[in-house]
C-alpha cells in the first residue's frame, strides 16, 4: 500500500506543469529552495502550496467543444507564520531545548546553534511578505498569492467585467492574500475589482464564508479530543531515535512536542525557504503523522463530525444557487477566499472524498480509502467551480489545488465532468434533511440565516475591520 501512495506522489510529478497551470510557467521556474517539496503533502497542510498529489491523470485543460461560461473559487490565505497559541507553544518547546545548546549530539545537535525563527511574536498569525522574509524565499504567502492571481487571469481573464467583485473573510491574513490576488488580477487584466470584507463573527450567523463561528453545537476539537488516551507508538519511537545519544540530558519530550516539531519544519519553511528541522523527520514519521492528523481532521473538520455537513451546507448551497443562476447573473467570476476549516466544511459537505468510511484505525496507520482532507488545504489551497458548456449542454467540474477531483458517481459529461441534470440530482441529496439553523442553534448567537452577501453586496456594506488575527 505504501507503494501505491509513493506512486501517486511520484505520477504527480511528471504531470505538474499543464498548459494552463498560471502562465506561470514563469513564477513556477523561480521556485527554488533548498527544501525537499516532495514532503509538503505530508504535513498537514502547515507548510507550502503543492499540488493535489492524487491525480487521475485528467487534463485540467477545459475539453473540447467546452467553454467555462461561470466559475467560482474558494481559496485558503497564502503561507504564513504560525497562530499565536501555537507560536507559544514553540516559544515554550524552545524554551525547553534551548538549555542544552551546545550539547546535543545525534539527530537533535541541528539545535546546538540554532536561532528561534520568528524575531518578533508581532508576526504571529501573519501572511508571509517581502517586508519580513528573505525575498529569496519562494513560498512565501504574498508570492503564493500573486501566482494565484495570474493563475485565475490566465484561464478565466475573458469571464471577468469591469467591476468584478471579490470577497473575503475579515482575517489579516486572508484579507491580504486576497489583496495579493487581486493586485495581480488587476495588472494581468486591466479591469478593477471590488473587495467585499465578510466580518468573521458570531453575529453573522450563515451570512458568513466562516458559519462554522455560529454554530453553538459544533466542537471542532472532537478529532484531538479522539487522541486524548492514545499512545502513538511511532512518536515513541521518534523520541527514542533522538535521545538515544543525548540521555545524559535531562531533556523529557512529550507527544506533543515531537508533533509540533513537524509543524515547526512547516512554519520555517513558510518563513525561511527551508528548514533544518525537516531533517529530524524521516520519511515514515512523517507518513504516520500525516495519517494521524488526517484522522484528526475527519473527526474534527471533517465527515466524523456531525455538525460539519450542516456548516459546509452554508457555502455549498449558496455556491449551488450561483451555479443554477449563472445564466441571469452579470457576474461570471465569483471569487472568494477564507480558512481551511471553512473549505473543509464545504468539500465534506460536497462529498468530493466521501468514500462512505465512519472509523478510522487510531492504532495503525490504514492506508486504504483514507480521506486526506490536508491535502484540499495545503498553505494557498484552492478549489475552483467551473460550468462548462459543451455544445448545448451544462457540466460542473471541480478543480482541486490545480487538479480535477471528478464528482463521486457523476462523470459522463466531457472530461468526466458531470452533467447538471445529474448534478442537480447531487445536490439534491447532499443537502436533503440538513439544517444548519437548527442543528448549530445559531439563533443563540444570531437572527441570520440565510447567507446574502454574494446577492446583494451592490446594496449591503461589507467592508471589514479587517482583524490582526
Ligand atoms: C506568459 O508570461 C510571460 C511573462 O509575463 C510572457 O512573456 C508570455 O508571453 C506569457 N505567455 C502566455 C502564453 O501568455
Ligand atoms: C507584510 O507583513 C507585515 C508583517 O506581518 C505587515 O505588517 C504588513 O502589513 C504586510 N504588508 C502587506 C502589503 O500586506
Ligand atoms: C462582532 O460583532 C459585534 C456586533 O456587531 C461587535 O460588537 C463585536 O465587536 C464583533 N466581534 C469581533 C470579534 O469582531
Ligand atoms: C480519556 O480518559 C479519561 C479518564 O479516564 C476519560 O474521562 C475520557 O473520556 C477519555 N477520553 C476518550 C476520548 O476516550
Ligand atoms: C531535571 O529537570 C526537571 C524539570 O526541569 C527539574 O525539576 C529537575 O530538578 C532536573 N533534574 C536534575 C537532576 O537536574
Ligand atoms: C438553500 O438555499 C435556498 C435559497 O436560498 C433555500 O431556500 C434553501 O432552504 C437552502 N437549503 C439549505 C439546505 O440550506
Ligand atoms: C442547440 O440549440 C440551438 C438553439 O436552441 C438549436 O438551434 C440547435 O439545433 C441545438 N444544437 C444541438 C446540437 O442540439
Ligand atoms: C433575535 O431576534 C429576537 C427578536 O427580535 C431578539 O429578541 C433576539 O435577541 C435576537 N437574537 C440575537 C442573537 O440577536
Amino acid at each position: 500500500m505504501l507503494s501505491i501512495l509513493v506512486t501517486f506522489l511520484s505520477l504527480s510529478s511528471i504531470h505538474a506543469a499543464p498548459i494552463s497551470k498560471d502562465n506561470g510557467t514563469v513564477c513556477y521556474a523561480l521556485k527554488s529552495s533548498t527544501a525537499d517539496a516532495s514532503i509538503f503533502p505530508f504535513l498537514n497542510g502547515q507548510g507550502p502550496h503543492y499540488d493535489y498529489p492524487q491525480s487521475f491523470g485528467i487534463p485540467v485543460e477545459v475539453p473540447d467543444q467546452c467553454t467555462v461560461e461561470h466559475v467560482q473559487m474558494l481559496a485558503r490565505h497564502g503561507e504564513r507564520y504560525p497562530t499565536a497559541s501555537k507560536g507559544k507553544l514553540m516559544i515554550a518547546l524552545w524554551d525547553k531545548l534551548k538549555v542544552f545548546q551546545g550539547q546535543f549530539d545525534g539527530p537533535l545537535e541541528i539545535f546546538n546553534d540554532y536561532e528561534f525563527f520568528v524575531s518578533d511574536t508581532k508576526y504571529f498569525d501573519q501572511l508571509t511578505n517581502s517586508s519580513d522574509v528573505d525575498p529569496s524565499n519562494p513560498y512565501m504567502g504574498s508570492k503564493t498569492a500573486e501566482i494565484l492571481g495570474k493563475y485565475i487571469a490566465f484561464n478565466y481573464g475573458e469571464l471577468f467585467g469591469n467591476y468584478t467583485p471579490v470577497f473575503t473573510s475579515s482575517s489579516g491574513r486572508v484579507y491580504q492574500t486576497a489583496k495579493y490576488a487581486v493586485s495581480a488580477l488587476e495588472e494581468e487584466l486591466n479591469v478593477q475589482l471590488d473587495l467585499q470584507i465578510i466580518q468573521e463573527n458570531e453575529t453573522a450567523g450563515a451570512n458568513s464564508l466562516t458559519p462554522g463561528d455560529s454554530c453553538v453545537s459544533y466542537n471542532g476539537d472532537l478529532g484531538d479530543e479522539y487522541f486524548e488516551n492514545v499512545t502513538l507508538s511511532y512518536l515513541t519511537d521518534i523520541k527514542n531515535r533522538w535521545m538515544k545519544k543525548n540521555s545524559n540530558l535531562n531533556l523529557t519530550l512529550e507527544q506533543d512536542d515531537i508533533e509540533l516539531l513537524v509543524d515547526w519544519c512547516a512554519f520555517v519553511t513558510n518563513i525561511k525557504g527551508s528548514s533544518t528541522v525537516c531533517d529530524l523527520f524521516e520519511r515514515n514519521d512523517l507518513i504516520a503523522y500525516s495519517y494521524y492528523s488526517d484522522v484528526t481532521n475527519f473527526y474534527g473538520r471533517g465527515l466524523g463530525n456531525p455538525l460539519v455537513k450542516p456548516i459546509g451546507s452554508v457555502l455549498l448551497n449558496a455556491s449551488y444557487n450561483l451555479f443554477t443562476q449563472a445564466d441571469d447573473l452579470d457576474n461570471k467570476v465569483w471569487l472568494s477566499f477564507s480558512h481551511d476549516t471553512d473549505i473543509q466544511q464545504f468539500v465534506s459537505a460536497l462529498g468530493l472524498f466521501d468514500n462512505g468510511v465512519t472509523e478510522y484505525s487510531l492504532e495503525q496507520v490504514e492506508f486504504q480509502d483514507i480521506q486526506k482532507l490536508s491535502w484540499v488545504t495545503p498553505m494557498g489551497g484552492r478549489i475552483f467551480t467551473e460550468k462548462l458548456k459543451c455544445r448545448n449542454s451544462s457540466y460542473v467540474r471541480y478543480i482541486v489545488n490545480d487538479v480535477v477531483i471528478p464528482v463521486p458517481g457523476c462523470t459522463s459529461g466531457p472530461g468526466f465532468s458531470c452533467p447538471i441534470e445529474d448534478f442537480d440530482d447531487y445536490i439534491a441529496d447532499r443537502l436533503n434533511g440538513i439544517d444548519y439553523v437548527s442543528s448549530c442553534e445559531i439563533q443563540q448567537v444570531s437572527n441570520i440565516t440565510e447567507l446574502t452577501f454574494y446577492w446583494d453586496y451592490n446594496e449591503v456594506e461589507y467592508n471589514g475591520p479587517v482583524s490582526n488575527k
